[in-house]
């Protein structure tokens, strides 16, 4: 396949088999990874990998602490927050690795620009290399990574930012049809057309 059809049809998989990664494939596939382009001396990418059954049940029940903390749940009746509790739980459990990707963070903001932009690189490199495996995953942004409490907890420093997380598995099923993209004439213009020169 081309590149550029490999690009286009690279989906988010959010429906994935129970079966273990296998460790050599996932270390392949990060290595790979790491050849995204990055700006500062060292790689600004560390990623906590939660895959164990006791790392899963303790970062399952991390998130629904945080949400609570968070009072996403206060409107909820007792019974939607067991409800929601065990949709968590199962959803940790079930999934077989997850990848809390984490970036360098300092005062700096072009330093903390350039240190998302290379880790975002990554994480569309893992996605794209992760394809060639039959392994899929979802990026998730869920409001538990805005929480400093979680980092606490997760052991995760200050001098770090959460930019989601990674649920990752053999591709079980591949969602039908793509996410509409615009023509790039709609999201590009010429310098001429936005300032008369
Ligand atoms: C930065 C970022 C955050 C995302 N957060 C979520 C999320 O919280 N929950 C979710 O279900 N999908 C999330 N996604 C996945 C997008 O919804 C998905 O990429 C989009 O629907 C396009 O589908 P595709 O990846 O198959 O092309 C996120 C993607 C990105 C790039």
């Amino acid at each position: 396949m081309s590149i550029l059809n490999f690009i286009k049809n690279r989906r988010t998989i959010r429906d994935t088999k129970r079966d273990s990664i296998n460790m050599d494939d996932l270390m392949e596939l990060l290595e790979a990874a790491s050849y995204a382009p990055f700006h500062s001396k060292e790689e600004p990418w560390q990623f906590i990998m939660v895959s164990e059954e006791k790392e899963k049940e303790y970062y399952a029940s991390k998130i629904v602490d945080s949400y609570e903390r968070m009072e996403l749940t206060e409107t909820y009746t007792v019974e939607k927050i067991k409800k929601s509790t065990e949709f968590f739980k199962t959803y940790i459990i079930d999934t077989p690795m997850h990848l809390i990707i984490t970036a360098d963070h300092s005062e700096n903001e072009k330093k903390n620009l350039e240190a998302i932009g290379a880790t975002c690189a990554f994480v569309q490199n893992l996605q794209l290399a992760a394809w060639e495996k039959n392994i899929g995953m979802v990026w998730r942004t869920n409001p538990y990574i805005f929480d400093k409490q979680f980092y606490k907890e997760m052991g995760i420093p200050e001098n770090r930012k959460i930019l989601g997380a990674l649920h990752i598995g053999y591709i079980n099923s591949i969602p039908k049809g793509t996410k509409k993209r615009k023509h790039p004439s709609e999201w590009t213009s010429k310098l001429s057309q936005n300032i008369s020169l």
